[in-house]
Formats: C-alpha cells, structure tokens, sequence
C-alpha cells in the first residue's frame, strides 16, 4: 500500500465516521485544507520526474475528487439528519397542559371605586376629575372657608410653594373643591339654565399630615354633589340610604343622620352605619354600636354663589366619603398603611380578579 491508498482509506473512513457537521469540516481541513495530507502529496510532486510527475498528479486528483464527493454525500446526509433531529425535538406537545400564567389582582381601592361608579351609575351620576395639586381658593375659599377660618386647622393641610403669580397652592385635602370646579363649568350651568339636573360623583386622591393604622398621609376620597332647582334633604337621605345598602349588601342596614358642622353645607351631618363587635370581629348589619362613614349636608347658598350660580335658584346636595375607609370596613382589611405598602402577598390575598369579582 503506498501513501496515497492509506491516505485514501483514512480519509474516506474519517468522513464515513463523523457524527456531526463540525466533525466533517474538520476531516474536510485534515484532507485538504492548507496543511492537509492530499494537499501534502500535491506539494511533493514538484520533486518527481516528469513522467512520475503526470501519473502521480492525475492520481492525486482523483483522490481529492473522491474525497470531495464523499464529504458532500455525508454532508447532505448529516444536514437531513439534523434537521429531523430539530423537528423532532421541537415539536409542539398539544396533550401538555398550559403553563400557568402569573395574574395580577386589582387593587381593593380600584376595586371599590368600580362599586361606586356602578352603584351610583344607577342612580345617573357620572364620573367627575380634578387636580390633586390644587389652590387654595378652590380647596378653601369657594367652599365657604375664608382665610384665617378656624376650619383651616382642622384639615392637617399640606402647603406648597405659591405659583409665580402668587396664587396660593396645595394638595388637596378632600375631593370638595372638584364640587366648586363642576357648578364653575360653563356647560354645567347652561345645563342647569336648561333645567337639567347635575348629579356627579368625584373619586380620588387626598392629602393631610396624617399617619397612623387608620390615616396615611395620601388616601382616598369620593364625592357627591347633586345640584339643580327641587333637590332637598330628603332626596340627600334617600340617595345615601341606597347606596349604603347596595355597597355594604345588607338589605336592613340601620342608618343614622347625626347633626355636624361643615362650612359648604347647611344643615350638614354624619352618617353612621349599624354594626357589631363579636370576639373582636366587625359584623356590618343591625346590631348594638355604630360606625361613622361620611359627611354631608345641603351645599351651603355661600358655595353655590361663590362658584356664579344664583343660590335663590339652585340648591342641592353634597357628600364626602373615605374610600379607603369603606374598602377597610367591606372587606376586613385591619390596616391602612398596608393599601400601600405594594406588597405582592398582600395584593394576592386582598386583590380582586378582574373577571370574577371577589376572589
Ligand atoms: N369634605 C369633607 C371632608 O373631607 C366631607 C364632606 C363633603 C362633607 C361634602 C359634606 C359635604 O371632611
């Protein structure tokens, strides 16, 4: 056996052995790469006497021939191969169950605003916004609190820095002024000047130096303001009494109207709902004790007037409620700074699915 049959045999074998793509190109560069061993016999052909030289190299070329057609046929075999390898690796399982997937919950606060719109939606409210940054005029002085009026301090305001103008800014301590922003609407009084009948409710945050189990700093708030020629106190009361019992879901809940003193309404009250303690539990629904749930009353002449509207002609109601506070006493959830703590486990247990309502 010369050379040339033993690098034959070795050649064609290596390219009959190897298991993969890379495999092969490696026996390809040992054969006849730059350094390979038939292009190793190329370069010996140059020290062979011409008649050697032409035998030799028709020889040498027909080996690289073979070799080169061998690498081809084992290359279209692997390729094949490998591809059906991937397809069969990657085929899609349609018997495996879905992975499950992460939902998120809704947050007990949206969760309750949802109520509220639906529950009051009913009654033909609708949805009304404003800023939480607010002035000082709208947040005071429109709903009848005059600077240097003692109910200033009883609202633990945050001040911000005055605007350029001087105007006087802060957070808003409770979603009323977005009662003096709606009567100030120009469409809302031609409205009105129709004879139509304004009823919004005015979700959203509130601010005031506050932090303890039942306050933090930023809570929540819903308004509800109802304004046109007829409305009175009973409409007040009846409005209230409805949606307790649709919100809280006890047909029967008792409910009380205690004299209070706000400056934008005139008479104004608290409202209390009918509960009970057992073995240190809140039981909503008739029972010995009382828990105080929002503030309201007729919206004061002074009010109505300081936001253009003729209080010999318009009269109506208002009412403020804690959201926060309503989600706390529906839902059993003991603390409020934990609405906003962001904590995963916290949200799973209290959250609520979107598509199925209480979890
Ligand atoms: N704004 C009042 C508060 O935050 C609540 C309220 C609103 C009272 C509307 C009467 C009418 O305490």
């Amino acid at each position: 056996m010369d050379d040339l049959t033993t690098i034959r045999n070795e050649a064609l074998s290596a390219v009959e052995k190897a298991p993969d793509l890379g495999a092969l190109d490696a026996v390809r560069v040992a054969a006849l790469g730059k350094k390979g061993s038939v292009t190793g016999l190329m370069k010996t052909l140059g020290t062979l006497a011409p008649e050697q030289r032409k035998e030799f190299g028709a020889r040498v070329n027909q080996l690289k021939g073979e070799i080169e057609a061998a690498l081809e046929a084992r290359k279209s075999m692997l390729g094949a191969s490998a591809l059906a390898a991937r397809l069969a690796n990657e085929k899609v399982d349609v018997t495996l169950p879905a992975r499950p997937e992460g939902h998120g919950t809704l947050h007990p606060i949206g969760q309750v605003m949802d109520e509220l719109a639906a529950i009051f939606g009913e009654m033909g409210f609708t949805w009304a916004e404003g800023p939480d940054i607010e002035d000082d005029w709208h947040n005071f002085t429109a709903l009848n609190i005059p600077p240097d009026h003692p109910a200033r301090q009883m609202q633990d305001t945050f001040y911000l820095p005055p605007r350029a103008d001087g105007t006087p800014m802060v957070l808003r301590t409770h979603t009323s002024p977005v009662q003096a922003r709606t009567m100030l609407d120009k469409g809302v009084q031609e409205m009105l000047a129709e004879g139509g009948s304004l009823r919004v409710i005015v979700p959203g945050r509130t601010f005031r130096i506050d932090n303890d189990a039942t306050h933090t700093p930023m809570f929540h708030q819903v308004e509800g303001l109802v304004i046109d020629r007829t409305t009175h106190m009973g409409h007040l009361k009846g409005c209230l009494y409805d949606f307790c019992r649709a919100y809280f879901e006890v047909d029967e809940l008792p409910i009380r109207f205690r004299p209070s003193y706000f400056p934008f309404t005139e008479p104004s009250a608290e409202v209390d709902i009918g509960c009970s303690w057992k073995d240190g539990e809140l039981r909503i629904g008739a029972g010995d004790s009382w828990l105080e749930i929002l503030g309201c009353g007729m919206v004061h002449p002074r009010a109505i007037a300081n936001c253009g509207l003729d209080p010999a002609v318009y009269q109506g109601f208002a009412f403020g409620m804690g959201i926060d506070r309503i989600a706390m006493l529906k839902y059993g959830i003991p603390d409020l700074r934990s609405f906003f703590d962001s904590d995963l486990r916290w949200l799973r247990h209290y959250g609520f699915s979107a598509l199925e309502g209480v979890r």
